[in-house]
């Protein structure tokens, strides 16, 4: 990518990959053909597709390209292999609809991730609570509940993970369940509203207490996915950066509204309406500080592209990561491009300076390889960025919607994302 240009134009955000991949595994909650659209064309979403087949399911193509039909079978299987797990992280949230479908799951741990340790000790302590047995043998998670039972759970954390696991599990159990302290994201919000189409019955919804009635069966539906708010927030944040001009289409502001409000106290014009977000500056953005915290805080998922537009802007500013302590190994790589930043694994100061410059640089996830791409963009020169399977793995053919909106990015070379 050579840096310089000025983004300009308009790009469309579609479905959130948060929530498709949710979305699709609470499919298996009722036999019968679920529709799903508004889905982005990324490699995770073609990975829990893969998986949905391995559970038994059929999945098609339908007239919309942006639709698949899930068919759920009266009795899916129950093992989620290590191959596909290890790939996307994402994929644990099969174990609720599993286990209230099935009674059982043999689910792969995920193992270590790039951004950070990531225990499941919430998603187990919710289930146990319902009446599961979980043991770990071999690799894999071995969960039974021959009979699952509501109950009153209280997360230490909003762990949005956990929140979603015992909510698909609640949602056919037999009582009510109480989660509280659950996680508010709209991808939860989108998740639930799914449930309830499917007869689910769900009280507090976009609140932190959840109380779920569970019912004898659901149904399928049809269901369109929430936009990406973390893709929208990536845009917004490259326009302020580059000093652009873009307007965001199928954007939610209302989901990004402490981003948003740090990219206009930056001197960002930010506008916004039904469906459509537009971010345009003139000058060189005013540094601001970053707490990431769980929804409605500023999201965690955005942190290493507001670092890459600090390291360019006027001042000094601290980042606060509360979520995941590795997320600042960005902060290595950012500094081969000459950012100044410094962190104690917790916090990172960042001193802006006028311009990067070109390195190659490697991508070692999805947020960290968006942040490297918004770096090379306000960079002099060229800047190699390796590893770009790992933004496929969140963003639709990133390189070509930069080249519509005037940047120079080309992909050097294909490759496919595996773990
Ligand atoms: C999801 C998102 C991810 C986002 C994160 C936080 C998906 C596929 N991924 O991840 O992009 O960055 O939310 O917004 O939706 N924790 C525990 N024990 C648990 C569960 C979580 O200690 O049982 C901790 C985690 O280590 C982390 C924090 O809780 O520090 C939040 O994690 P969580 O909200 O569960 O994130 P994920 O669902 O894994």
């Amino acid at each position: 990518m050579a840096g310089g240009a000025r983004l300009a134009g308009e790009v469309e955000v579609v479905g959130a990959k948060n929530s498709v991949l949710k979305l699709m595994a609470a499919a298996l909650l009722a036999p019968g053909t679920t529709v799903l659209g508004n889905l982005p064309e990324i490699s995770d979403v073609t990975i829990m597709n893969e998986l949905l087949l391995r559970l038994g399911c059929e999945v098609g193509a339908c007239e919309r390209p942006d639709e698949i039909a899930v068919k759920v079978p009266d009795l899916p299987r129950h093992e989620a292999p290590y191959e596909l797990v290890r790939k996307i992280r994402g994929s644990i949230c099969v174990l609720g609809p599993l286990l209230a479908r099935t009674g059982r799951a043999r689910v792969a741990m995920p193992g270590g991730d790039a951004i950070g340790s990531r225990p499941l000790d919430m998603h187990f302590a919710g289930l146990e609570k319902m009446g599961t047995r979980i043991d770990i043998e071999h690799g894999y998670i071995v969960a039974e509940a021959p009979r699952l039972r509501g109950a009153p759970i209280w997360l230490d954390f909003p762990s949005v993970g956990a929140t979603e696991n015992i909510l698909t599990a609640a949602v056919l159990a037999q009582g009510t369940t109480v989660i509280d302290n659950a996680a508010r994201e709209p991808e939860i919000i989108d998740l639930c509203r799914m449930l309830v189409a499917m007869g689910a019955r769900i009280e507090g919804i976009g609140t932190s207490t959840l109380e779920v009635v569970g019912v004898d069966a659901l149904h399928p539906v049809n269901h369109r996915a929430v936009a990406d708010r973390i893709v929208t927030g990536t845009w917004a944040i490259a326009a302020v950066a580059t000093r652009g001009d873009v307007l965001i289409r199928g954007g939610d502001a209302s989901h990004l509204q402490i981003a948003l409000d740090k990219l206009a106290g930056a001197g960002a014009s930010v506008e916004a309406g039904p469906g459509f977000v537009r971010v345009a500056m003139g000058e060189q953005a005013r540094s601001f500080d970053v707490v990431t915290l769980p929804y409605p805080g500023f999201p965690t998922d955005l942190q290493p592209q507001a670092i890459a537009l600090l390291s360019v802007s006027d001042g000094t500013a601290m980042i606060t990561e509360n979520l995941f302590e590795a997320r600042f190994m960005f902060c290595d790589e950012i500094a081969r491009m000459g950012a100044d930043v410094r962190t104690d694994g917790h916090h990172a100061v960042v001193r802006g300076r006028p311009r990067l410059s070109g390195a190659p640089v490697r991508a070692t996830d999805i947020r960290a390889g968006v942040g490297l791409v918004i770096a090379a963009l306000v960079a002099e020169g060229t800047t190699e960025i390796a590893g770009v399977p790992h933004i496929d793995r969140g963003y639709v053919r990133l390189e070509e919607q930069l080249r519509a909106l005037g940047a120079d990015a080309v992909r050097v070379e294909s490759g496919t994302f595996d773990g």
